[in-house]
């Protein structure tokens, strides 16, 4: 039976280590949420296709980032955690939905032009990407999807393709709705633009204390003196720190002109003092591995129940059951 709560999907992929960009832009909401919602975070190993990992890294980067989410205070009794790889139920669908969009509609994807921008040849799955995407979300009938920013538009794709596929087939699939936080924003990296796996200026979830101090002290600053009134919001170094402390007394400080030097030292041990407790969550994890093998067949079976049915209901609907 589902649960009364609204159900929740989302999760993240294996690409690189997690970083504090998307812990607060996304991570952050799955553990908040996993009281009040029935809660499902994959891991989007299929989408992590795209970019052609190599075995190694890829076996690397989905161990990781199970970690990760545990670390993060995902509570594996409450959290329904799984591999997209262990569903079948996933491509299937996206095979389905690949036939109610047409190419033009997909080419208008934010993710897709970027590629286009960046790269004069496309692989097919990096466009069908919203497409797989919409399959993860709709086939376990989810309200909310918690989402950074820049996944909004996928989440409209699922809502489109469903209102399809139930245009032509009757009402099959629940319209989701993305659960993104405004205030958020998104976090910026040492450099100063968005803190991204690609840019080289992240500060990881896992960062050992050495890291994170190396990665402050590398946090770009200007010249002004120690004293020189500032406004803290232009400062990237506040635009980290707020997150960590985000109380009137700090925003002052920076205003007043605290020294860079003696900020870095606060933000250090604001940032170590965050990560110590899932570093400890982590190391448990990480001494188990049996365990965290449990939590994944476990989270993979009761996934599968539910898109199993959803999928064969497709298929009737369809036609492809007779
Ligand atoms: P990605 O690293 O692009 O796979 O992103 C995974 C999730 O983290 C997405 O929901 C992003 O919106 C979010 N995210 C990534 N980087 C940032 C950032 N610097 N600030 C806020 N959210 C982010
Ligand atoms: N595209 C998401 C990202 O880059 C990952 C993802 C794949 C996802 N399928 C999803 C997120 C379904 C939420 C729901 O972060």
């Amino acid at each position: 039976m589902q649960s009364p709560k609204p159900r929740l999907f989302s999760g993240m992929k294996p690409t690189g280590r997690i970083h504090l960009g998307n812990y607060f832009g996304a991570l952050k909401q799955f553990v908040d949420l996993q009281d009040t919602h029935d809660t499902f975070i994959f891991v989007a190993n299929l989408h992590a296709l795209t970019g052609l990992p190599s075995q190694e890294t890829l076996i690397e980067d989905t161990r990781n980032l199970v970690l990760d989410y545990l670390a993060a205070g995902l509570d594996p009794e409450k959290v329904t955690i799984f591999k997209q790889s262990d569903i079948l139920a996933h491509a299937s669908l996206a095979w389905v939905f690949n036939n109610f969009v047409s190419m033009q509609y997909l080419m208008r994807a934010h993710a897709f032009k970027d590629a286009e921008a960046k790269k004069s040849e496309v692989n097919v799955g990096t466009f069908d990407y919203p497409v797989l995407m919409a399959a993860d979300i709709l086939l376990y009938g989810t309200d909310v999807v918690p989402v950074g920013k820049d996944q909004k538009q996928h989440v409209e794709y699922a809502r489109d393709m469903a209102g399809k596929f139930n245009n032509q087939y009757g009402e099959h699939f629940k319209l989701p709705k993305e659960l993104i936080l405004e205030d958020t924003g998104v976090i910026p990296g040492t450099d100063g633009q968005k803190m991204s796996k690609s840019y080289g200026n992240t500060i990881p979830l896992s960062a050992t204390d050495e890291e994170v101090k190396k990665a402050v002290m590398s946090i770009v600053t200007d010249s002004r003196e120690r004293n020189e009134v500032k406004d803290p919001e232009e400062l990237v170094l506040y635009q980290i720190h707020k997150y960590f402390n985000n109380s009137p007394e700090l925003k002052a400080q920076y205003a007043q002109g605290l020294g860079y030097g003696d900020a870095k030292k606060m933000l250090i041990d604001d940032i170590v003092t965050f990560l110590r407790p899932m570093r400890e969550r982590r190391a448990y994890y990480e001494n188990n591995p049996k365990l965290v093998q449990e939590i994944l067949i476990a989270g993979a079976h009761k996934a599968n129940d539910i898109a199993m049915k959803k999928i064969f209901d497709v298929y009737e609907a369809i036609g492809l059951t007779e």
